[in-house]
């Protein structure tokens, strides 16, 4: 019989608390004494953590007859006995019986097994927190047997104010420690790097699994007394880089609007510099087209710009995502405006800075969905310029295009609903009826695709939106590479 005593050594704490722990009992016996919810939410626990669970009681509920039915426990229908504590890691015991309840516990201190009596801390050897779990995260909230409501409550608020998707980023982080493991030999400087990343980076671009912001190596020496390698200068904050448009710099104290390019789509394409900018952002008015991948870096709240290019609706659309932005900036929020593509192409960038000069902006230029399907539009030989339009017209006119250049790629946006009237207006303007096109959907989008026809037979396609249409040129180039299945993707997936 081995009977534990705790004799307090001198300077102990009057009153200490628990040794906060995580039990590893995977594959370990554990008892569960009691067949009612909360010995049911006993079992449940331990059978996540992997342990083996065995069920003493005469009667059990629903949820552990079923398990019991599937293998998952053992159940013993009957009542405690002591030798079920043999051999058993841990005790549960979870009846309403405090006489029979004390028994228990004595018995397994007097056998040296960890013992937990619901409801009576005085009982117990080990506390079990207010848990919530996200994936390999755990967050344990413990009053010391003394709250248990009040451990639930504050375990909630907690996870109410934890980041989104922490699953995420932390499997994202954990590839992450790889590729630092990978590239620094020096036990020191990768912990050093680590922790910064880890310290640093926002949440959401761990979630989003995006390469973090480039960090400097440790400076200086290190715990080794080796020189950190590869120091490199922080990468400018966007806002220090971005050129100044209006020309107004320092307007005021506030700091400046952000027309930020979110690029084609896919978030891999996303410039470091507008990634920052959307983690730091308070407000981000983001246009429709920018994927919910993008959206979710946002780091404060996000407002779509709903322009459907309703001639219609378009001036009230933008006159109160101007007003938005202007009283945004007056309260010194850090705003940010999202432009798909490459804000400086179609992307209202002269508009947006005159409806709000004087409050001063910077533009952070991006991938356009122009050179996003990743062919050439010049090539030697075949076309020496390229000219970008709009199948729409200001305010809903009619399409205006180009007159034909044979050595000229033409490059249609936001035409993918007007194929039909492009394939007419090209003719009317002696496109050859054999010319080449090319209408590529969602580019560097999961669902991108690229249809080859010619002027002629333009109207006859279905393509998705957003879309952008080549035509003449390398359209014949980039045409031939998709009929052979040749081309290469700018980036793949989503
Ligand atoms: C308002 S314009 C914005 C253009 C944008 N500033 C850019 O540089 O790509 C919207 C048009 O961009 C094109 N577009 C944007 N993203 C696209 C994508 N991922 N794939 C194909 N076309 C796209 C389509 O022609 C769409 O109708």
């Amino acid at each position: 019989m081995s009977v534990r005593q705790v004799i307090p050594f001198p300077g102990a704490p009057a009153d200490p608390v628990s040794y906060m722990a995580g039990l590893r009992l995977s594959g370990r016996p554990a008892l569960v004494v009691g067949g009612g919810a909360v010995a049911t939410q006993r079992a449940r626990a331990l059978l996540a953590s992997g342990a083996v669970v065995t069920v003493v009681a005469p009667r059990i509920g629903a949820e552990l007859l079923a398990r019991w039915a599937a293998g998952e426990i053992v159940h013993h229908a009957r009542l405690f006995a002591p030798a079920d504590l043999h051999g058993m890691a841990v005790v549960l015991v979870a009846i309403d019986d405090r006489v029979v309840s004390a028994a228990i516990a004595r018995y397994a201190r007097q056998r040296g097994t960890w013992v937990n009596v619901a409801d009576r801390p005085e009982l117990c050897d080990f506390y079990l927190p207010a848990i919530h779990r996200a994936g390999p995260v755990q967050v344990a909230v413990s009053a010391d047997g003394a709250g248990p409501g009040l451990a639930a409550r504050l375990r909630d608020e907690i996870r109410d104010a934890l980041p989104a998707d922490l699953p995420a980023a932390v499997e994202n982080f954990a590839a992450l420690r790889q590729q630092v493991r990978s590239e620094e030999p020096d036990p020191a400087i990768r912990m050093a790097r680590l922790a910064k990343i880890a310290r640093e980076t926002p949440w959401s671009t761990l979630s989003a699994g995006l390469p973090p912001a480039p960090l400097p190596r440790e400076r200086g020496r290190v715990a080794n007394g080796r020189e950190g390698a590869g120091d490199s200068p922080q990468a400018p904050l966007p806002r220090e880089r971005g050129r100044v448009a209006n020309g107004r710099e320092g307007a005021e104290d506030h700091p400046p609007v952000l027309l930020a390019s979110a690029g084609p789509g896919n978030p891999r394409l996303l410039t470091l510099a507008a990634r920052d900018a959307l983690a730091a952002a308070d407000l981000v008015v983001a246009d429709r087209l920018v994927p919910a991948a993008i959206l979710a870096l946002a780091g404060g709240r996000v407002v779509l710009a709903d322009d459907k290019h309703d001639p219609a609706t378009v001036p009230s659309v933008q006159s109160r995502i101007y007003t938005l932005l202007r009283e945004a900036h007056a309260r010194g929020e850090r705003c940010v405006r999202l432009c798909a593509g490459d804000v400086a192409i179609f992307g209202r960038l002269h508009e947006t800075v005159e409806a709000l000069s004087p409050v001063p902006v910077e533009v952070i230029p991006g991938v356009s969905a122009l050179t996003a399907p990743g062919f050439p539009l010049t090539a030697r030989g075949v076309a020496d310029r390229f000219t970008v339009v709009s199948a729409r017209g200001a305010g809903g006119s009619p399409v205006s295009l180009p007159p034909h250049d044979p050595r000229q790629t033409l490059v249609i946006f936001m035409g993918a609903g007007s194929l039909p009237a492009l394939s007419s207006a090209l003719l009317s303007l002696c496109y050859p009826p054999g010319a080449a096109a090319l209408v590529v959907s969602q580019a560097t989008r999961p669902g991108e695709s690229r249809q080859v026809a010619t002027v002629a037979t333009l109207g006859d396609l279905d393509a998705e939106a957003p879309a952008v249409i080549y035509v003449g040129g390398t359209a014949a180039l980039a045409g031939e590479r998709e009929q052979l299945g040749g081309r290469e993707r700018q980036v793949e997936g989503g």
